[in-house]
């Protein structure tokens, strides 16, 4: 067991655990933040999703002591209120069907809106090949981001 003081979602957090320990783990199980979900526990469904500075990051194959100083959001991170124009989106469009895969789907998204807030449907594709869903929303998700972008644009205007 180590001890680690990590940022999570603006709070610094200690946690006493083994190196190796993903951080999957320690968000669910340690921090009692259970939003970002196993899926794999591989790399390869997305359904783990977290943010490391900004950069969306697979909480399973991250083990806990790569992370250090850098700041990890979680999806109850992404806005304080729960209302990131993804989230908007997501409910206005009822874009879940099971959930599962959702909060990594809107964890990537999040980061690809910040990146660019117009994007394509072949630039959501792209962005969002890596996270699965066995329910198929995907076409959903797609509007949702779109959704998602107009609402950011709107909130935008609103405050200049
Ligand atoms: S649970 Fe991490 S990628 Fe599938
Ligand atoms: S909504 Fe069920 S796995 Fe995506």
């Amino acid at each position: 067991m180590s001890k680690y003081s990590l940022s999570i979602n603006g709070h610094s957090r200690g946690v006493d655990v083994a190196p190796d320990t993903p951080l999957l783990w320690v968000l669910r199980d340690t921090l009692e933040l259970a939003g970002t979900k196993f899926g794999c526990g591989a790399g390869h469904c997305g359904a783990c999703t977290v943010h490391l500075n900004g950069v969306p990051t697979r909480a399973c194959m991250t083990p806990v002591s790569t992370v250090g100083r850098k700041q990890v959001t979680t999806i109850e991170g992404l806005d304080s209120k729960g209302e990131h124009p993804l989230q908007r989106a997501w409910k206005e469009l009822d874009v879940p069907q099971c959930g599962y895969c959702q909060a990594g789907q809107i964890m990537t998204a999040a980061a690809l809106l910040k990146e660019n807030p117009r994007p394509s449907d072949e630039e959501i594709d792209g962005a969002m090949a890596g996270n699965l869903c066995r329910c198929g929303t995907y076409l959903r998700i797609r509007k949702g981001i779109h959704r998602a972008a107009e609402l950011a644009a709107a909130d935008k205007k609103g405050r200049k």
